[in-house]
């Protein structure tokens, strides 16, 4: 007979508890490892969940579907105003998709940084053409008033949706309050 089939040669522990007394055994392998394994586990699931980006929680996806939702619905919407230009500002699919095109069609003049070269710079706290969301949406979509200025008019190439959303872009660079206390040097555009 084996030792592990004859329980009485188990230690027993001296601790009582309600008339109960445990053996003083080792768990076998297959449960340690299973223990371990399941720390081990729980180790790597926090990290790639709560510390490094691997995982989306499920808050980052609820709120990036909640984006697009909103993107859908603004893009429905087709009415521009300077709230629904705020709006499209604070959203993170206008703002991405502007960006593309400010990459593309902008850079050249206005810079990576917004901050200027051939054309104004769009960061500073000063407009030429008008201190609201309206004014940039006008300028974009028509050129400057000034038209030995050097800044086309857009909605031809772009068409409305995309002038919105490079429009978005560079508003997210401001707030509300911000740009309605900057200077603007022509009384603001208006669509
Ligand atoms: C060829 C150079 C050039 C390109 C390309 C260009 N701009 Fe401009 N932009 C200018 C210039 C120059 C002005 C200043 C116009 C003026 O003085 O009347 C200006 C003015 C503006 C203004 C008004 C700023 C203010 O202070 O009122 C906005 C907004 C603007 N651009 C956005 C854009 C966007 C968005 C694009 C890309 C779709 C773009 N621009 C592409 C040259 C450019």
């Amino acid at each position: 007979m084996s030792k592990k089939e004859n329980p009485q040669d188990d230690k027993l522990r001296p601790h009582v508890y309600d008339g109960i007394q445990e053996y003083d055994n080792r768990l076998p392998n297959w449960w340690l490892w299973t223990f371990y394994g399941a720390v081990i586990l729980t180790v790597m699931y926090w990290f790639s969940w709560y510390n490094a980006d691997v995982m989306e929680t499920d808050a980052a996806i609820v709120e990036a579907q909640m984006a697009k939702v909103e993107e859908v619905r603004l893009a429905a919407m087709g009415e521009i105003s300077n709230d629904t230009l705020w709006q499209m500002s604070r959203n993170a699919g206008f703002v991405s998709a502007g960006s593309e095109i400010f990459k593309d069609k902008c850079v050249a003049c206005h810079g990576a940084d917004l901050k200027g070269g051939i054309g104004v710079n769009l960061v500073d706290d000063e407009w030429k053409w008008g201190n609201q969301p309206i004014s940039l949406y006008s300028i974009v979509v028509n050129g400057s008033p000034d038209k030995k200025a050097g800044m086309q008019a857009w909605i031809n190439e772009l068409g409305a949706q995309k002038v919105s959303q490079v429009v978005a872009y560079v508003l997210s660079y401001h707030t509300e309050q911000e740009m309605a206390d900057a200077p603007t040097l022509n009384p603001p555009l208006e669509l």
